[in-house]
């Protein structure tokens, strides 16, 4: 499987200029990313202005129509086009709110609380400027609880724009409890009404949010890029990118590389091979794990000469999610992996729809005695069915997600399922996971 060639056989993509389409933090030529190194930590006040200039005066329509224009979309996972939430914040009725983002609850992702801690105001910019679309004096700060380095940062961030006299909207801090699905938009919404950070069915966070206030919640990495489309234009951020995908895209490198966590910037879609090149890795890992948790393994060989991009993978079949590429190494067990991963997503499930009670204990239990040699070929049919029977009947896309992942791990990992299914597991089924899986330290929801 190759995600380039277009159905025509035509490559879809202009071979970029690889090299110079990966960048890692100071690089001159990145984006979200340029400016001072890593190492310098939190950009201040005067760099940030000193290097972007100031923000446009364009508000409301003006704005959300430069915003249509540069073709943005979502990074919290969904590619959502931002300027149609924020035109639907825009025009209903209420008082309307900005909800920035920090959650990041994928345990291997670390884009978002990098770009918090190293670019503040490029988020808090991108946070007034979706303020000055839908015409909102308030934005709030959703934090995981425990999250104190990004905090402090936007924190001394804030402090310097009220002494500059920026003109911000209102900036507050919510802690949200440290669980997967606290970062789901409509868990935000419950959770900031003073409820548990539990997904809830049928809302519309832009149209009847928090406390039924129009409330436009987006992803930290999409409100720095709406600080840059506000200060480009649309013709010049859309530079980069692709056509259907504009504007540069972060990645976090996980799993067995050099430096697990490691943020990259792409700013055209870049063959696996490079990508994973700047993290250490010179020849095809046994798979990738690409979108997250709840994402895809890709066999490593067909990955490797594909392209990393949202559409590119989009595709091929796969969702880019929060921008995790994670190598899984050759000789690693892939069904033990894949039983740790759902187990955790099991346990971090809120617990209140049929798929996820009674479903995905069930999914996780059943790869879990398989990945053990416990389970024959009975149980691998009755595994397959169940997960077919519980996709899209949450009230939020957590156990899809997770039937997302152990359906490619049936199929990337097809010859080990089939030796551990004939009670035979490999050696390297009992190693520790490559991936992190936190342990629940808090189980609230609070
Ligand atoms: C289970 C689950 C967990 C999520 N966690 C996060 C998260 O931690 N951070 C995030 O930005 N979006 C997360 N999302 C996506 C949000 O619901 C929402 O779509 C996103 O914040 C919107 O931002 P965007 O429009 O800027 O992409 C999650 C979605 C699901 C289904
Ligand atoms: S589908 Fe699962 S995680 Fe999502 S709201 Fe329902 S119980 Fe919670």
């Amino acid at each position: 499987m190759n995600l380039l060639p277009s159905p025509s056989g035509e490559a879809r993509y202009e071979s970029p200029d690889s090299v110079r389409a990966v960048f890692l933090a100071g690089d001159a030529g990145a984006r979200l990313l340029a400016g001072p190194p890593a190492s310098a930590g939190a950009e201040g006040l005067s760099s940030h202005l000193g290097r972007l200039g100031a923000p446009s005066a364009l508000a409301g329509a003006d704005l959300v129509e430069v915003v249509a224009a540069s073709g943005l979309k979502g990074r919290g996972g969904a590619g959502f086009p931002v300027a149609q939430k924020l035109n639907t914040v825009r025009v209903s009725a209420g008082k309307p709110l900005v909800v920035v983002n920090c959650s990041e609850s994928e345990p291997a992702s670390a884009k978002d609380r990098t770009l918090v801690r190293l670019r503040p105001h490029l988020v808090l910019d991108g946070a007034a400027v979706a303020a000055r679309a839908v015409g909102a004096s308030q934005a709030v700060l959703y934090l995981h609880r425990g999250d104190l380095r990004s905090a402090r940062a936007l924190d001394a961030a804030v402090a310097e724009r009220k002494q500059a006299a920026i003109a911000d909207p209102d900036f507050s801090v919510a802690w949200a409890p440290p669980r997967y699905v606290a970062g789901e938009s409509s868990a935000i919404v419950r959770f900031l009404e003073g409820g548990e950070a539990k997904p809830r069915f049928g809302t519309r966070a832009a149209i009847c949010g928090v406390n039924c206030a129009p409330t436009a919640i987006h992803n930290v990495e999409t409100l720095a890029h709406l600080a840059l489309v506000d200060r480009m234009g649309p013709d010049e951020f859309r530079r980069c990118g692709t056509p259907g995908f504009s504007g540069s895209v972060l990645v976090t490198l996980a799993g067995a590389v050099q430096h697990p966590g490691l943020v990259a910037e792409l700013v055209a879609p870049v063959p696996a091979s490079e990508l994973l090149g700047v993290a250490g890795i010179s020849s095809p890992p046994q798979a990738l794990l690409v979108g997250g948790y709840g994402g895809a393994w890709i066999d490593g060989r067909s990955a490797w000469d594909s392209h990393i991009w949202p559409d590119a993978l989009l595709q091929g079949g796969f969702s880019f999610g929060c921008g995790l590429v994670g190598v899984f190494p050759n000789g690693a067990c892939g069904v033990r992996e894949t039983s740790g991963i759902l187990s955790y997503l099991a346990s971090e499930s809120a617990g209140q729809c049929g798929p996820c009670r009674y479903g995905l204990d069930h999914l996780a239990n059943s790869l879990a005695r398989l990945a053990k040699g416990e389970a024959g070929r009975r149980e691998l049919k009755a595994l397959e069915r169940k997960a077919a029977s519980i996709v899209g009947r949450g009230a939020c896309s957590h156990p899809d997600g997770a039937v997302s992942l152990l359906r490619h791990c049936l199929e990337v990992f097809e010859a080990d399922i089939r030796s551990h299914s004939q009670r035979r597991p490999c050696r390297a089924a009992h190693s520790d996971s490559v991936f992190p899986l936190p342990s629940q330290i808090e189980q609230t929801w609070r």
